[in-house]
């Protein structure tokens, strides 16, 4: 029997509600894009440039271009709202290029995104579109990669990277405008920065107008100044508002009294030329109003866009599993549609869900009879090499139809031309934070605007289709919006980066929507207790070196404890290993063989040196292809994990560590080390064979794909908590109480005097 999902049709509900707008494109022209695309690896830039030149045109923010850049000219802070696809991201920044808002080799415009994915493409189409290569005029850079040089003009990057650049940076100087991209996802490090930005713009503000100030008393009386003599600076002290005047930094010296000058500031230093910094925040959604307040009433520029209606369908009864449900609506989607109706796209929770659904199509399609047209099955998310990210952006092969397998990555930042069906999974991954527990990963139900956005995606070019995995009962449950990620993760991190640029009273800093004080409270315990902070709550030497390293603090904990235990090697891999979702895969079909190869890695000691004894089999046979299918090795993965680890390996250098100082047989000192970073992620035994978190009482359970599932071992601790039905640990590994203790002596001293009840190994 061949099994279906029923949908029932609502009508021709048209879910995308158009925008309003005072900006833009009256007329809606559709424009059919599909198989206009040149390569990317094409050498004759401009050619490619002038080819996309009429597609640049044909967007609906193309007739708003002049008053963009009016008001961009007018106002230092501004936001930006406009449907997906109308053109914001890649064609702002290019209108500010053509303006002159930077100044080659000088300014430049950082364009920020929540997704390294996002940000790496869109650099590219940009580049494309400009006309030069990716990485010169236009660039990126993301956590591990940078793509740019210092004449680059536009820059894509992610918005953790910018939060990072302030450190270094504190006024942003390198940029002239700095936007805020999808800022109604209102991710945690792009509300951060907001914050950051706001205040930013204001010390700008002020030395602009310092700048100003010298400009026009230079050249005037030099009344009350002194003139500079013999090589020798003399100045006018303004102390009182925190600034003074340097004469004389003329490169001719016969010129000493010239208009030559130099603007010190005593907070900043020499800060001549620096000029207001403006914020551009853009959105895809109408609640703008919220931006607008915070930045002082900023002006709210609305663009148009176009949407052909969306007819979208519910399942007339819930589903219990939406994977198999989305395998068999696209399979239901390819069969009953002719292939030339246009591209799928599904949206899922994650890569494992990506990679699941992905195998189960291929499975159905290799038995498809040779009349029926190829299903092409192309997956989109961070762990994808670049080269088959790109490939959801070419046209379909003759005979052939796209299903482009995303997360809620395509339901804003990117839009992939040729979609006329969407599949909506009804989930997506969220961060959560129970200070009990710590952080952990929720596969949750959307919000009713992400459903929104997600059916919009396929009316961009004609009418589409929105097949919604749930039923219309359900959707009325939905909440409205999502929550902001600031008020449900961790904040350890960003606590610690407002640490190391300046902010100290955190409580006090200019939160766009507030964390909770018990959440804020957490991270500066956790940082205390990582040694970040002093008891004043003052940055300690340790807590600056992490601030720095681009990595979440309690894995640059675990970097930094590694040199002095020697297993840097060791530490660095492993850090590398944990950095994707998974490292094997597991076919419903083929569970026992799958299991069973993985066993050849397996270290009685837990997953961190299963995942060791894996890279270095990987190593060892060259990543081979088949050894990797036979032994259910993700081999994808495996290749971002060697990119990361050469990446980290290199930055280490850089810092003057020694990255091949190894424990080698020694593997107990490289658990010891990952405590010193993951001390608040311990579980104890408990008499009736359960774990509870050491940190908040919680019950916790070993993964089933764990190597130490089903055991008994006094103390565990682990990577991370993933919430299904129930609280699973992952990336698991065997602590001896006695080790936790050691790691973080003032919050777990108490151990050492129970650890006589528990065997040590
Ligand atoms: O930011 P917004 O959602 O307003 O639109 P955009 O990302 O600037 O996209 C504008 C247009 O560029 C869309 O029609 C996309 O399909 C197209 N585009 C593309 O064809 N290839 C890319 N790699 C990126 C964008
Ligand atoms: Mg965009």
């Amino acid at each position: 029997m061949v099994r279906k999902i029923v949908f029932s049709d609502t009508g021709n509900a048209t879910d995308a509600d158009a925008l309003p707008h005072n900006l833009g494109a009256e007329e809606p022209v559709p424009k059919e894009t599909k198989g206009k695309f040149k390569k990317s690896n094409q050498r004759d830039y401009k050619a490619v440039a002038q080819n996309l030149k009429q597609q640049r045109q044909d967007l609906p923010i193309f007739s708003a271009r002049n008053a963009i850049i009016r008001e961009v000219r007018k106002h230092n802070s501004l936001i930006i709202v406009g449907e997906t696809g109308s053109g914001k991201t890649t064609q702002i920044p290019q209108y500010l290029l053509e303006s002159g808002f930077t100044i080659y080799g000088q300014t430049a415009i950082a364009i920020t995104q929540p997704r390294r994915v996002a940000a790496t493409s869109i650099a590219k189409r940009v580049s494309e579109e400009v006309g030069t290569p990716l990485g010169a005029r236009v660039g990126y850079t993301i956590r591990f990669e940078d793509c740019s040089s210092d004449k680059t003009q536009l820059k894509f990057c992610t918005d953790g990277l910018l939060l990072r650049e302030i450190l270094s940076d504190p006024l942003l100087r390198r940029y002239s405008v700095v936007i805020l991209d999808e800022a109604h996802e209102r991710t945690l490090r792009t509300d951060i920065l907001l914050g950051m930005l706001k205040g930013i713009q204001k010390e700008r503000a002020r030395i602009a107008q310092l700048n100003r100030d010298s400009a026009a008393q230079n050249g005037q009386s030099f009344d009350g100044w002194h003139a500079h003599k013999g090589g020798e600076k003399l100045h006018r002290d303004h102390r009182s508002s925190g600034s003074h005047v340097v004469f004389g930094e003329s490169p001719d010296p016969e010129q000493k009294e010239s208009t030559v000058f130099t603007v010190i500031d005593d907070a900043h230093g020499d800060v001549t030329g620096i000029q207001d910094l403006k914020v551009i925040v853009m959105s895809a959604t109408l609640d703008a109003e919220r931006f607008s307040e915070y930045f002082g009433g900023a002006p709210i520029l609305y663009v148009a866009g176009r949407q052909f209606p969306v007819t979208t369908y519910y399942t007339t009864t819930p589903q219990s599993d939406y994977l198999d449900a989305a395998h068999l609506t696209a399979l239901q989607i390819h069969t009953e549609t002719p292939s030339n109706s246009g591209d799928v796209l599904v949206f899922l929770s994650g890569q494992e869900d990506i990679e699941n659904v992905e195998r189960l199509l291929r499975e159905s399609t290799a038995s498809f009879p040779p009349e029926v047209p190829h299903l092409l099955p192309c997956p989109i998310f961070a762990a994808l090499p670049q080269s088959q990210q790109s490939r959801v952006f070419d046209p379909a092969p003759e005979f052939s139809r796209k299903i482009i397998l995303a997360t809620n990555i395509a339901e804003t930042s990117l839009t992939i031309p040729g979609i006329r069906h969407v599949i909506d999974s009804g989930v997506h991954k969220v961060r959560g934070f129970d200070p009990r527990v710590g952080e952990s990963l929720l596969v949750e139900p959307i919000s009713q605007s992400s459903a929104r956005q997600r059916a919009g995606r396929a009316g961009r070019e004609a009418p589409g289709y929105c097949y919604r995995l749930y039923t219309e009962a359900d959707f009325a449950q939905l909440p409205e919006d999502s929550v902001p990620e600031i008020k449900r993760c961790q904040l350890s991190m960003v606590v610690l980066q407002l640490k190391a640029a300046g902010v100290h009273d955190i409580m006090a800093f200019d939160f766009m929507d507030r964390p909770s004080k018990k959440a804020l409270k957490h991270a500066l315990l956790e940082l205390y207790a990582l040694e970040a902070l002093d008891d004043k709550g003052e940055l300690t030497k340790l807590g600056r070196w992490m601030s720095e390293f681009p990595l979440e603090p309690s894995y640059s904990k675990v970097v930094y404890a590694s040199q002095k235990a020697h297993c840097t090697r060791e530490a660095i891999d492993i850090v590398s290993l944990l950095s994707v979702d998974s490292l094997f895969f597991i076919p419903a079909d083929k569970r026992e063989e799958s299991n069973a190869a993985q066993m050849t890695f397996r270290s009685a000691d837990g997953d961190h040196l299963t995942y060791l004894n894996l890279l270095r089999a990987y190593v060892k046979v060259n990543g081979d292809k088949e050894w990797c299918q036979e032994h259910f090795v993700n081999r994808r993965n495996m290749r971002h994990v060697l990119d990361v680890r050469q990446q980290l390996t290199r930055l280490c250098t850089r810092l003057g560590m020694d990255t091949e100082r190894s424990c080698n047989t020694d593997l107990d000192t490289v658990l010891k080390c990952f405590l010193s970073g993951f001390f608040h992620n311990c579980a104890l035994l408990q008499p009736d064979g359960s774990y509870r978190s050491l940190n908040g009482s919680q019950a916790v359970h070993i993964h089933p794909g764990s190597s130490i599932f089903g055991k008994k071992i006094p103390a565990i601790f682990y990577d991370q908590l993933v919430f299904t039905n129930k609280l699973h640990a992952r990336a698991v590994s065997a602590a001896d109480p006695l080790w936790i203790a050691q790691a973080a002596p003032k919050l777990y001293g108490r151990l050492l005097s129970s650890t006589v009840n528990y065997p040590t190994n």
